[in-house]
């Protein structure tokens, strides 16, 4: 609640969410109800077959605003990795030969497919994930879009010739699958970061082996359901479930170890990633390594505030501040703070919160306990620093935490600024000069997103340009799109995903030089 027409804004911390969800942690079973039953499925797909994990572990999959169990589904090892392996090895010359065109029609008949079912993927991703019903349509759309461009970009593997020096040579490049690809998805889109590494793989020839997330795998196993009705022919696509701890860790190892892999794909921490690119190095696969992120959001004092301050809740908030081009740095200029801080606490203080699939809920909870332990941290760091909770601030029952605004005290760096949040808090920061800010924004390891807002065009260039990141929104918050590069620099990791060269992380360029002509 904010005290309107006040000077200097003060902001009430408690009973703003008054739809915070309460008496929500509930014990025992849900039954998740689907249009098509068939696409819960609760057993890993290895060269076209469902089956369970060869040592017989479960785990438990929980609903995470209810924390109900919603299912049971394998807890896989290094031994089911390897069989997976094989699988996708023994598909993969079949698969390879298949013309373009062959590959395009499956891809494009899993789009449709999706299409069909998109209410139901829609309400496992929210199960599942927590977050909301609006975000989680919007994540099977997203997917969508991979599956449909990646179908379209099967055919246009062009390659090219080269002009030869020598009037008797000719030199043609061709563009071949790279061979099986190991592709390794987070939980924060368990759907659209799958499609947009598993379609590229397959469009280009390439057999595939996903390792499902552990907190989130029930939407890689109804994608498989989907792949196993288009008629993808068996071992091209392997979805592997693993539980937390010791063997996931161990199945990692072996996707990056293991001769018959060639592309390694992995969106997920820095800290992981750098393991990944360590056990990788034996056998120099080629890596996709989208990292974390601690994007910086900048608002200059000419920019369309209200532009800016929407702009902002929904980088901020969307799919409750868990997704890795989050805006987590967020630079003000002084003159306009105050109304910035102003008109954001409104904005913010109309989320409902509460169980993603009720009706008029905009921010589920989080997907799991060491995720708002973080947030829970970084709250306290703020305060610690002498930073201001302006809104929210309180964890919830269960998996839920309260949007919150804090204001950073002047001029300082704090403790949270090198660590993305990941999660609904949104720390504000005072400028006073471009750059300056600049200065801050580039001050980190890490380089995946960043966003400005300004309209002055010199400015947007200048700025745009200057921002160490891999993708930079300029007047927006929401950049990600199918068809640019989405990929980071500094230890954002490298590759690119979708776009015109995401197909490329999945191809080699082989030359053939054609001479004595
Ligand atoms: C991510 O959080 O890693 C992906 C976010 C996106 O593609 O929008």
């Amino acid at each position: 609640m904010v005290s309107a027409g006040s000077e200097n804004p003060t902001f009430v911390a408690t009973d703003t969410f008054k739809y915070m969800p309460k008496g929500v942690v509930k014990e025992g079973k849900e039954d998740l109800k689907l249009n098509y039953p068939a696409l819960l499925r609760t057993e890993s797909y290895i060269n076209g077959k469902w089956v369970k994990a060869k040592s017989g572990k479960t785990q438990k999959v929980i609903n995470k605003a209810t924390l109900q169990e919603i299912a049971q589904v394998p807890a896989q090892n290094k031994d089911d990795t390897e069989a997976a392996i094989d699988a996708a090895h023994d598909a993969f010359q079949g698969w390879a030969k298949r013309t373009p065109k062959e590959r395009h029609d499956l891809l494009y008949k899993l789009y449709h497919k999706i299409n069909e079912h998109a209410d139901d993927l829609a309400h496992i991703i929210v199960a599942e994930n927590g977050k909301a019903l609006q975000d989680a349509a919007g994540e099977v759309e997203y997917s969508n879009s991979f599956v449909e461009w990646f179908a379209e970009e099967a055919v246009r593997a062009y390659g090219k010739t080269v002009p030869a020096p020598d009037p008797k040579v000719r030199n043609v490049v061709i563009k071949q699958p790279i061979g099986v690809a190991g592709l390794l998805a987070p939980w924060n889109f368990p759907l659209a970061m799958i499609t947009r590494k598993l379609c590229p793989a397959l469009a280009a020839g390439c057999t595939g082996v996903v390792k499902a997330p552990c907190e989130a795998p029930l939407s890689a196993l109804a994608l498989a359901q989907l792949i196993d009705e288009v008629g993808f022919p068996k071992g091209v696509v392997n979805i592997l479930v693993s539980e937390r701890g010791q063997d996931e860790q161990e199945m990692g190892k072996t996707l990056c170890e293991s001769p018959k892999i060639r592309a390694v794909s992995f969106t997920g921490s820095t800290r992981v990633g750098k393991i990944l690119a360590q056990q990788s190095a034996s056998t120099l696969k080629k890596l996709s390594l989208e990292l974390g992120g601690n994007a910086p959001f900048i608002v200059f004092d000419d920019a369309d505030l209200d532009l800016a301050v929407s702009n902002l809740v929904q980088c901020k908030f969307r799919c409750t501040g868990e997704t890795c081009i989050s805006a987590n740095r967020i630079y003000i200029a002084d003159a306009i703070y105050d109304e910035f801080s102003k008109k954001l606490a409104e904005q913010v203080g109309q989320f409902k919160v509460g169980n993603g699939m009720d009706k008029g809920v905009t921010m589920g909870p989080l997907n799991n306990e060491a995720g708002k332990k973080k947030i829970e941290e970084h709250v306290k760091k703020v305060k610690d620093a002498g930073g201001k909770i302006v809104l929210g601030g309180n964890a919830g029952e269960g998996l839920f935490f309260e949007p919150t605004i804090a204001q950073a005290p002047d001029a300082k760096q704090l403790p949270t600024d090198e660590e993305e949040t990941f999660g609904p808090l949104a720390v504000l920061y005072r400028f006073k000069d471009e750059a300056d800010v600049i200065k801050r924004a580039n001050d980190v390891s890490v380089g995946l997103g960043g966003y400005f807002f300004s309209q002055d065009v010199g400015r947007c260039f200048r700025v745009g340009e200057a921002l160490e990141v891999g993708m930079v929104g300029i007047n927006t918050g929401m950049i990600s799109q199918y068809i640019i590069p989405f990929g980071g620099v500094k230890e954002s990791g490298f590759g690119r995903e979708g776009g015109p060269t995401g197909i490329d992380e999945f191809l080699e360029e082989k030359t053939l030089v054609f001479s004595g002509l």
